[in-house]
């Protein structure tokens, strides 16, 4: 984020929050809030951590394995994404979501500690294990007294925490307000994640930062100038395409997901990334953890483009170690990955929509775009493509790469039209030929 914005916005969020100085304010969970004051120095620290240039890629324990990880498992998922193609094809971070702290309980009542049954070579050989393999080891924690699973949190320890945590080898940090303080004023948030951004900064270790609020205070606006990398956009995803409404009045599935980021593309970037949720390809209805009863193979392709093309991060939510052919295809696919990982990060914008169809495209640094055209209906559609009409660039002739059949096509020196099958995505690259 440019520099010259920061500090106006350290002044409204650390000295403006309805406060004079000397009060305090009851935090609607159990944390350290640090008392607003009019004279408090601001952070002397930069905070920009360089990372995250693209969206990161990985996997996350939580969607299929819930707090049950242990290091016999966390081993295995890195030596199965050694051979089945997941760490050539850049998923390098293996994130501990919660379950990994040895206590249950506040954390006013107990330590924050590893494990030591889950966990007996401890966190730091772990890391070794992830970085002698070519990966980074996440970690999770929360502002709360608890975390969202009820191990302990990080309340008012964020400096010790972060320390612990960068003395371990650690490279990522979900950090967690549990999603169940929607009424949390945007303030008090904010004071939270940044006591841990400023923390984590001051390591030096270089740990990506994940604010993870749940699409809730408009996190969104303000979040990268905390220091945060990626900041969750909306309610945890469930394993659907498109449930009607939202399952137990709480989940987002796919397409809700994608249309809450469809305002939003213009807080994204390199280094700070709308984040849509994991990814649930593979989970086939079938996790321990979440609700949901799965979605076809073309239903997961399609939502695995749309993560691409809009930059999320792509943090893999399955178990690795059982993936079919047909998901390691959806995961490995490079010309789709490319997108994701383009240098301009970029996200796709919403540029028409006709019925049930519509057309994400963005552009990519060597000047091509990508293209997403998708049918949320339940009956087969054509799609009609036009470079001047729909995203309003001068090209009147122009060739196509079909992504997800790996074939050239073209040059078109009309409309492009395809049948998009129901909740398909047919995925493009496209780019200008000079008139022949
Ligand atoms: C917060 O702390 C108060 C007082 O210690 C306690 O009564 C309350 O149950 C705690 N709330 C949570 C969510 O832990
Ligand atoms: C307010 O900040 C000043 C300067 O850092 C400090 O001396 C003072 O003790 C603080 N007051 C409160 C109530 O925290
Ligand atoms: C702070 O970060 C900005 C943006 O990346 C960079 O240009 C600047 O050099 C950094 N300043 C310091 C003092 O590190
Ligand atoms: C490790 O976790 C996996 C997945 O939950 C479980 O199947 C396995 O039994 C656990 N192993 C040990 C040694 O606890
Ligand atoms: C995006 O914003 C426009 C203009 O405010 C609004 O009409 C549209 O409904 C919004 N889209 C979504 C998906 O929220």
């Amino acid at each position: 984020m440019p520099h010259v914005t920061l500090l106006p916005f350290l002044l409204s969020a650390l000295l403006l929050p309805h406060l004079t100085s000397g009060q305090s304010w009851s935090p609607s969970w159990n944390t350290t809030v640090p008392t607003c004051n009019t004279t408090t120095p601001l952070p002397t620290v930069n905070l920009t951590n360089h990372l995250a240039l693209t969206p990161p890629m990985g996997w996350s324990s939580w969607n299929y394995f819930g707090p049950d990880i242990n290091e016999t498992l966390i081993k295995s998922t890195i030596d199965a994404m050694l051979t089945n193609g997941l760490h050539a094809a850049g998923y390098i971070y293996i994130n501990l979501d919660d379950g990994w702290q040895r206590y249950k309980g506040r954390r006013s009542s107990h330590p924050l500690e590893v494990d030591p049954v889950k966990f007996p070579s401890g966190m730091k050989s772990l890391a070794d294990y992830a970085h002698t393999h070519g990966f980074k080891l996440g970690i999770y924690s929360g502002p709360g007294e608890k975390t969202c699973a009820g191990y302990t949190g990080s309340a008012g320890h964020a400096r010790e925490d972060a320390e612990m945590f960068a003395s371990w080898g650690i490279d990522h940090l979900k950090y967690d307000s549990c999603c169940s303080h929607a009424s949390a004023p945007q303030s008090e948030v904010q004071s939270v994640m940044l006591d841990m951004s400023t923390a984590l900064l001051a390591t030096d270790r270089g740990i990506v930062f994940h604010a993870c609020h749940c699409g809730w205070t408009d996190i969104w606006t303000w979040a990268a100038e905390i220091g945060a990398n990626q900041w969750r956009i909306g309610q945890d995803i469930s394993d659907d395409f498109n449930y009607p409404g939202n399952r137990e009045k709480y989940y987002f599935d796919v397409l809700d997901m994608l249309d809450r980021g469809a305002n939003l593309t213009q807080y994204t970037g390199p280094g700070h990334w709308n984040d849509y949720d994991m990814l649930i390809v593979g989970l086939n209805g079938e996790s321990k953890q979440l609700v949901g009863t799965g979605a076809s193979n073309v239903e997961y392709r399609t939502h695995f483009s749309l993560w691409s093309i809009v930059c999320s991060p792509l943090l893999i939510g399955s178990d690795i170690r059982s993936l079919s052919a047909y998901d390691l295809a959806t995961l490995t696919n490079s010309d789709i990955i490319a997108l994701n990982q383009d240098p301009l990060g970029i996200p796709a914008e919403l540029v028409a929509e006709v019925g049930e169809t519509q057309i994400y495209a963005k552009e990519m640094a060597d000047g091509s775009m990508g293209i997403a055209l998708l049918n949320r209906g339940s009956a087969t559609a054509d799609v009609t493509m036009s470079p001047r009409r729909d995203l309003t660039i001068p090209w009147d002739v122009y060739k196509m790469r079909d992504l997800w059949k790996g074939k050239d096509l073209g040059p078109y020196d009309i409309p492009f039209t395809v049948e998009v099958q129901p909740h398909e995505a047919r995925v493009y690259r496209m780019w200008k030929c000079a008139p022949a």
